[in-house]
């Protein structure tokens, strides 16, 4: 567990830090009670991403990857955000325009806290996107009609999310290089770090010659390269940063 000794300087480097970029995964929302997707209760243990996260999948058996999403959803709209998540949006509000929030989650619970200035790199679950017309809206219908079809072209609908062999979007990415390079503090809370680019991250921030902390319950591929480690729950630690 993390020590005293390191929640003062984590507390002491954000204090002093001009630019601020934060990368959330999965870990975040396990204290709002959202399966992560490794790890022994995750979704990858139970479920093949093969079969259910990807555009192939998607292809081939639509209803089965939509059930999915739909049971996801429904356990989603039950959770709400954590001390964690409400920390981040008070970093946004001190920081202003020097904080940048990057996030592989696509519960939305950072938008529910109320953080604005976001990347969902990898989408989020409560959009969907018109397959035929590629008209992206909100939906947050429970359940989803299996199948759903977009109002303005009748085509298929598909979650709003990028999949195991889908590019990020350009936009993102741009702003995710743009962020990483201005910051001097970089945040990584929550996640595995084995899922490229996010993964790579941290070596960018290092790069730029920013100091990086990571807050995770267990070590990382990561853990050897950041400054400063902290091990605990992120509902815990990250309240203990402002
Ligand atoms: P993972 O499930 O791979 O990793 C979750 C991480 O959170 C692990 O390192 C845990 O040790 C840590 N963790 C668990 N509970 C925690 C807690 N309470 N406090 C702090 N840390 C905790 O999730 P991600 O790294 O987010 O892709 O996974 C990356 C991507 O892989 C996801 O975005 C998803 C998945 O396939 C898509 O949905 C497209």
């Amino acid at each position: 567990m993390a020590t005293d000794d390191q929640i003062i300087l984590a507390r002491t480097h954000l204090a002093s830090a001009r630019n601020v970029t934060v990368l959330t995964g999965a870990g975040i929302s396990a204290d709002s009670g959202v399966p992560t997707f490794r790890g022994a209760d995750g979704l990858w243990r139970t479920y093949r991403a093969e079969d259910l996260a990807t555009p192939e999948a998607f292809a081939r058996d639509p209803r089965l990857v939509w059930e999915w999403y739909n049971w996801r959803r429904e356990l989603i709209t039950t959770k709400s955000p954590n001390p964690a998540h409400d920390t981040l949006v008070e970093l946004e509000q001190r920081w202003t325009d020097r904080m940048w929030l990057i996030t592989q989650n696509v519960d939305g619970l950072h938008r529910t806290a109320g953080s604005q200035r976001l990347s969902e790199i990898h989408g989020n679950i409560w959009k969907v996107r018109c397959t035929g017309c590629g008209v992206i809206s909100e939906n947050r219908e429970i359940p989803l009609p299996i199948l759903p079809t977009c109002r303005l072209c009748h085509a298929l609908l598909r979650p709003h999310i990028v999949w195991f062999g889908e590019s990020l979007w350009e936009e993102d990415l741009r702003r995710c290089d743009e962020a990483l390079r201005a910051c001097d503090l970089f945040l990584v809370i929550g996640t595995s770090g084995v899922v490229y680019p996010a993964a790579g991250f941290a070596s960018v921030a290092k790069e730029v010659g920013a100091l990086v902390i990571e807050i995770n319950l267990e070590s990382t591929p990561q853990s050897n390269l950041v400054d400063l480690s902290l091990r605990g729950r992120a509902k815990d630690l990250v309240p203990l940063l402002l």
